[in-house]
């Protein structure tokens, strides 16, 4: 059978996803928004192929760790089954996130493995399909087939559950700077944080009513280019998000001392005039949505309290693209 390729870039939630509602179909607890980012994708290429005994998947040319593996055998085993197919595939991928960014995402590994696999496979899937399948994969998957602004709706089955675009074209000016706290692997991952938040966060319930009542409002300061209030919808739900994970028990923290420094410093260039907002997923890495015009002022703010630090520019990036 034929090699397809696809690349999918990663995405940044605006209003996250921290909690699933069926964790087989990974629908969510809330409705999430996003930024697809057009600095750092993956690039995948799937074929299936007779002559092969097992499934055969590398990642920038290493094989994977088997946990990992496991998950890709899984989501090739719903590709099979769509596609009424039972041959093994080989797999490679190749991550572009600059060096260090920490960055390295599921959202865009699942997108990717979507697009190619599913093409590979024979099967003629719209842009709403591949956001279904590949939710499954990793929740936000679903909104990396999208470039742009992407909404997920929470849905309630898995037809219903599934990304579209909001703004794919973003022709006003924001970009989220990202500064790297550590590249080093964290020590839960977002699966195992987000359900200890469910289970163990005394007000995960207000989190959910909460983050839903910012859906709207974030539509509104999107569709009118109001960075402002999106970057401060934004920081407000990071910031609660966290807090979930704070309020646990056992409590658990992705932010170190170094996050803080940063979210710190934001509020003080805030304080002086400048739009500039914080947003944190689950690790220590910190993105600053901000204008474009603003970076030589937030980057040298940023070296003065932290002269080592790395920061990577990102912009608004395109949706999934499929090739043979
Ligand atoms: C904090 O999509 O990685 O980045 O569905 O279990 O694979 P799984 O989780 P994943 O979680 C992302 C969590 C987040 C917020 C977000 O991207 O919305």
């Amino acid at each position: 059978m034929v090699a397809f390729t696809a690349r999918a870039h990663t995405n940044i939630a605006l209003l996250k996803y921290w909690g699933k509602a069926d964790q087989k179909l990974i629908i969510p607890t809330t409705t999430s928004i996003s930024l697809t980012l057009n600095e750092f994708y993956t690039e995948t290429t799937v074929e299936f192929n007779d002559d092969l005994a097992n499934d055969q998947i590398t990642l920038d040319h290493q094989p994977l760790k088997a946990k990992d593996q496991k998950k890709i055998i899984n989501f090739l085993d719903l590709i099979r089954a769509q596609a009424n197919i039972n041959t093994y595939a080989k797999v490679e991928s190749f991550n572009h996130v600059p060096t260090a960014a920490g960055l390295a995402s599921s959202a865009s590994a699942f997108a990717a493995l979507a697009g190619a696999s599913a093409a590979a496979a024979g099967l003629d899937l719209t842009p709403a399909d591949l956001s279904r399948l590949a939710r499954q994969g990793s929740g936000s998957a679903s909104r990396s087939i999208f470039g742009g602004f992407v909404q997920w709706d929470r849905g309630t089955d898995h037809q219903t559950s599934v990304a579209h675009p909001l703004q794919e074209q973003v022709d006003w000016p924001i970009q989220l700077l990202t500064v790297i706290v550590s590249d080093q692997p964290k020590k839960i991952n977002s699966r195992g944080g987000m359900q200890n938040a469910m289970q163990n966060s005394p007000f995960y319930q207000s989190w959910v009513e909460r983050s839903n009542a910012l859906v709207k409002p974030m539509q509104t300061a999107i569709n009118q280019h109001d960075l402002a209030t999106l970057g401060k919808i934004a920081e407000q739900n990071a910031l609660e998000m966290h807090a979930q994970n704070m309020v646990a028990n056992p409590p658990f923290f992705y932010l170190t001392d170094i996050s803080w420094k940063i979210i710190n410093l934001v509020q003080e260039l805030r304080e002086n005039g400048l739009k500039v907002y914080a947003t944190m997923d689950a690790g220590p890495n910190v993105k600053i949505i901000s204008h474009p015009d603003d970076t030589e002022k937030i980057e040298d703010a940023l070296h003065t309290i932290l002269p080592e630090i790395t920061i990577q520019v990102a912009t608004p990036g395109p949706g999934l693209k499929i090739w043979q």
